[in-house]
């Protein structure tokens, strides 16, 4: 492998961007030469792409989002897509293609490399939601600042002695959700792992809370669960004659800055996949398992399937009394 290819794909995460600069240095350190493509697989469709250098990844951990964009392709799921993308890669003479992003977009990398084309995923999304490794890139960013929310909301919350109902993105997932339940102190959280009953779940910790004093109240709702933040904020009032307010956080959590964290994170996973291919690797996942970074079988990774902490799901309920 001489020359290195990367993008990223799906939905940006804080991080991403110092993927990218660990992949084009350690890249440039091992004699490759790296080339950026623009918005996901669709640069490489369009031959979107440029040669990147260790300037042009200058002033970039800092930042949110990805310099490179991104993109979900529709086109790629097709056979014509993928094929054009192959072609693309010949004329580029890429010989392995790094792709940082979610799930989806391993699924996309899988099918390309069907056709030859070597690829090396990254994990990359604020959900941590990819079975085979513990941590994605992003996610202690998006948790700090859902924390960070949290915290405002809770000043305002106190005072007028309301409960505030928040929605939490993870999309199928709950991972943000349940560890934020727990670092912001809520009196319940719903998450789409778990069925959930508004009354023994929601309601009954809420007015126990009042009971022994409590003086503001916090609901956790990720939005892949059953309920929706407007609806339950609504329920709680009409049950419990408490104030409550939505409060849907967005798109907030996928921007901002990178915490250190995810910043070294990126930087360890970025240098590995540059190894996999010093290495002669084909077709690999990077991971981080058991505290270490390593790798894995692109298609085996495609099957692990991963599940919330039931200790963390127990935790965030002791913990709210
Ligand atoms: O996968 C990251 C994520 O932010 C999910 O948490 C959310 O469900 C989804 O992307 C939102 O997607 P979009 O940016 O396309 O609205």
């Amino acid at each position: 492998v001489r020359t290195i290819g990367v993008l990223t794909s799906g939905g940006d995460a804080p991080g991403m961007n110092a993927a990218i600069r660990s992949v084009v240095r350690t890249g440039l350190y091992y004699g490759f030469k790296v080339l950026g493509i623009r918005k996901g697989f669709n640069g490489l469709i369009n031959g979107d792409i440029e040669e990147l250098t260790a300037r042009s990844v200058g002033d970039i951990i800092h930042r949110g989002g990805t310099i490179l964009q991104t993109a979900r392709s529709p086109q790629f799921k097709t056979e014509e897509g993928l094929k054009k993308a192959m072609s693309m890669a010949k004329v580029f003479g890429i010989d392995a293609l790094v792709v940082i992003g979610g799930d989806g977009s391993y699924r996309g990398a899988r099918d390309i490399s069907k056709l030859g084309l070597n690829v090396i995923g990254i994990p990359g999304t604020i959900d941590n939601d990819i079975g085979c490794t513990d941590y994605t890139i992003g996610f202690d960013t998006a948790m700090n600042t859902v924390q960070d929310a949290i915290d405002k909301i809770r000043d305002t919350a106190y005072s007028h002695e309301r409960c505030s109902v928040l929605e939490v993105m993870g999309r199928h997932a709950g991972y943000i959700a349940v560890n934020v339940s727990i670092s912001g102190g809520a009196e319940a959280v719903v998450l789409p792992e778990k069925p959930f009953d508004m009354d023994t779940d929601v309601i009954k910790p809420i007015i126990e809370g009042r009971n022994r004093g409590k003086k503001h109240y916090l609901v956790i709702v990720a939005e892949g669960g059953e309920g929706k933040a407007i609806e339950i904020a609504k329920e709680i009032t009409e049950k419990t004659g408490i104030e409550a307010r939505a409060t849907i956080l967005g798109h907030i959590q996928r921007g901002g800055s990178p915490t250190v964290y995810d910043r070294v994170m990126a930087s360890q996973m970025g240098a590995k996949a540059v190894e996999v291919l010093m290495e002669n690797k084909r077709n690999r996942v990077i991971v981080f398992k058991d505290n270490q970074i390593g790798d894995m079988d692109l298609e085996e990774a495609l099957q692990v399937k991963k599940t919330i902490s039931e200790d963390l799901i127990q935790l965030s309920k002791i913990l709210a009394l």
